[in-house]
């Protein structure tokens, strides 16, 4: 399960996709990683997967300032739907949990400026057994999820026995024409890179699935070089949510994971629970840094299992990650400008979180004791 889930997807396809969305990465919420297949509702009504979840979480990016840092997006993931279609064989929400209908989740999140995202899954089903959208569904399901005003769709093509290449490879590219031909503007995220060995297929860019958040992180580093120059404004890797927030993660665990997707120009999509989560400027998901650039090259070098991760910004800025993998004592890393290939000169720097560094006549020294390994 996690195999398939911890993918997620992208979005977009240069030639095929030019719906004019999603200049800079696609920021926002999103159910799955934090509250999964919950739909226990009678025993645990604050956590299920109903509107009352969505619309909590909609207050919250609202009224705690996420919004106006750029996460404007509410994201239903798999189990909303009713197990069966209705009469004439459209997708429909589970009345008991969604008794307001998806229409009118949306209209309250439009009327707090946010954005509803919602998930679909190619084949008979969806990965925990909700109905899925075969081919002969695509039209409907695309039309179905226009007339209810969403705006971002997830598409995943996870159902096991329905994994086929055939089916993935037809689905995608049917259901991008689909949701043009709607004529709503409509994000799309596919999974497809995920069932396909991970590099993104000439129509439609996204990522890689794997495992875990450091496997993928691994992969993604890995493969830079093939998938970077893929992203650009209207397509972008996603190695999927920020678990920022969640359980399990030290707050270095979180800068960490925030500094490497903002590095990679990645989708900001939280799962965590924002109703508990530090409303203050403080928290990590909240450091502004690379946000809306996006630069034509990545470079990773590795040493002192110091990872040193770099990415042009405009007006001449750049950004620089230090990751430490040491499972030692905090640790003091030493570089100069000219390994970093920056030319000799004077440069102003600023710590996104408060990290202590120093450029002093052309080296670099990043130390701060109150760093634990793996961060
Ligand atoms: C549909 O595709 C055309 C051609 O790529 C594009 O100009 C148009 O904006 C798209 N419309 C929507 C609603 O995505
Ligand atoms: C609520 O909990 C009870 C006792 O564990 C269980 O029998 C019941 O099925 C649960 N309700 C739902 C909707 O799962
Ligand atoms: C610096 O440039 C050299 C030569 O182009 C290259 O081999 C090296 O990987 C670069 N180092 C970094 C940190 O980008």
């Amino acid at each position: 399960m996690l195999q398939i889930w911890v993918v997620l997807s992208v979005y977009l396809s240069i030639s095929a996709l030019d719906n004019g969305l999603m200049r800079t990465p696609p920021m926002g919420w999103m159910s799955w990683e934090r509250f999964r297949c919950n739909i226990d509702c009678e025993n645990d009504s604050k956590n299920c997967i109903s509107e009352n979840i969505f619309r909590d979480m909609a207050d919250r990016l609202a009224e705690d300032g996420w919004k106006e840092m750029g996460y404007d997006h509410v994201m239903i993931d798999d189990c909303w739907s009713s197990m069966l279609r209705d009469k004439v064989g459209r997708l429909q929400p589970d009345l008991q949990r969604f008794p307001g209908g998806i229409a009118k989740l949306a209209r309250y999140l439009h009327d707090r400026g946010l954005k509803l995202g919602i998930y679909g899954d190619l084949g008979t089903h969806t990965c925990e057994g909700y109905p899925g959208t075969t081919l002969d569904k695509i039209d409907t399901d695309a039309q179905t999820f226009a007339s209810w005003g969403v705006d971002f769709l997830k598409l995943d093509c996870g159902f096991l026995l329905m994994r086929t290449m055939f089916f993935c490879h037809t689905g995608y590219p049917l259901m991008s024409k689909a949701l043009n031909a709607t004529g709503r503007t409509i994000g799309y995220s596919c999974s497809w890179p995920a069932y396909r060995g991970g590099l993104p297929p000439s129509e439609c860019f996204i990522m890689l699935p794997i495992c875990n958040l450091w496997h993928i992180t691994d992969w993604f580093f890995d493969n830079q070089e093939m998938l970077q120059p893929e992203a650009g404004p209207g397509r972008w890797n996603d190695p999927d949510m920020l678990i920022i927030g969640n359980f399990g993660l030290s707050v270095d665990q979180s800068r960490s994971q925030m500094a490497l997707w903002a590095i990679m120009a990645a989708p900001l999509i939280m799962s965590n629970n924002l109703r508990t989560l530090s409303r203050g400027q403080g928290h990590p998901a909240k450091q502004r840094s690379t946000r809306t650039l996006w630069a034509s090259r990545e470079d990773a070098c590795y040493r002192s299992h110091i990872e040193v991760y770099w990415r042009p910004l405009s007006q001449s800025a750049s950004a620089l990650v230090f990751l430490s993998r040491r499972q030692d004592m905090p640790y003091r890393y030493h570089t100069s400008l000219a390994k970093l290939n920056y030319t000799a000169g004077s440069y102003e720097g600023c710590s996104s979180f408060l990290v202590p560094f120093l450029v002093l006549s052309n080296h670099i020294v990043v130390h701060d004791d109150s760093i634990s390994s793996s961060a």
